[in-house]
């Protein structure tokens, strides 16, 4: 992101409203093929001319991939709570929830959903679905706290979280954190009962393209320019093994290969695969054993 696509009361996390305006991007030059969201745009509070600025912008630059891989874990992440949903599973978890309209597009009775992020940001995004008007549903709680630092379950119990099934969502949240904070959220996410983890994660330079290399490199030093660098990466057996270490027994690892045969062979859709992120739903489906 440019300082001059910021708003004037500039977002404590900067990825996480690039991450949105890429979101509301996709609706745009994608029709929103692979992930359709319907407040990608109220939420950036943005009026049609800077929504004219920044698709044109984004047309000139012509750099599709992070937009692509941005869709897809959302599309992703959208999947496996309709799967969940048939197995009964009514509580969500978005870790790390920045702008993502999760809670907002999905209220459904019974269902409760909690959002955490650093307290700053958490603040922010209410101020801003506030100042756009979005309704806020009953079904969804706020929680501030910092994955890093805190005991962030307990505070997720004070505010209603109970020990039962739960999807977590937690999109491009690891890559900013260093391998021990991945590890230890992990590790408190394995003990709840039934728990099941979406997340992406970035890749080490070992088994990436020249290009999904180069790639990964001009992000990390943009987004490291933001004030957020990268602090992990992780070998796709490296992720399995922690994984399985942590009880979780059932796990799916999407590399770019699976994503692009996966989301991307549509008709008229014409974004990019070819960046190194993976994506991974996680459950644990034993328990006492
Ligand atoms: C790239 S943004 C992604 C936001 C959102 N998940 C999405 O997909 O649009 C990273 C998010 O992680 C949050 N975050 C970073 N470090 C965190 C920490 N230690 N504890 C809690 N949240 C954190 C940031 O505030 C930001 O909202």
């Amino acid at each position: 992101m440019q300082e001059s696509e910021l708003p004037a009361d500039a977002p404590p996390s900067r990825t996480a409203y690039g991450a949105a305006v890429h979101r509301a991007l996709h609706q745009d030059l994608d029709g929103g093929l692979i992930f359709s969201d319907p407040l990608a745009w109220q939420v950036l509070g943005v009026d049609v001319a800077e929504r004219e600025r920044l698709v044109e912008q984004a047309r000139e630059q012509d750099r599709p991939t992070l937009r692509t891989f941005i869709a897809m874990r959302h599309r992703f992440g959208d999947e496996a709570v309709a799967q969940a949903v048939l197995r009964g599973v009514d509580q969500v978890l978005v870790l790390g929830a920045g702008l993502d309209t999760f809670g907002l597009r999905n209220a459904a009775p019974g269902r409760a959903v909690f959002e955490l992020d650093l307290p700053q940001m958490s603040a922010w995004k209410q101020s801003m679905l506030s100042a756009a008007e979005i309704p806020i549903p009953d079904s969804l709680h706020f929680v501030a706290g910092d994955l890093a630092r805190d005991d962030w379950l307990q505070l997720l119990a004070e505010s209603g979280l109970s020990k039962r099934a739960t999807t977590v969502l937690w999109f491009g949240v690891s890559p900013y954190l260093a391998a021990p904070a991945v590890k230890s959220t992990l590790a408190k996410l394995s003990t709840i009962p039934g728990v099941e983890v979406v997340f992406d994660y970035a890749t080490t330079d070992a088994g990436l393209s020249g290009e999904a290399k180069e790639l990964r490199d001009r992000l990390g030093n943009r987004v490291a320019a933001l004030g957020e660098p990268f602090r992990s990466s992780w070998g796709p057996d490296e992720m399995a093994a922690l994984l399985r270490d942590l009880g979780f027994d059932e796990i799916e690892d999407l590399g770019p290969r699976e994503l692009a045969s996966r989301y991307l062979r549509r008709p008229g859709l014409r974004a990019a695969g070819g960046g190194g992120g993976h994506l991974v739903r996680a459950r644990r489906t034993r328990w006492g054993e």
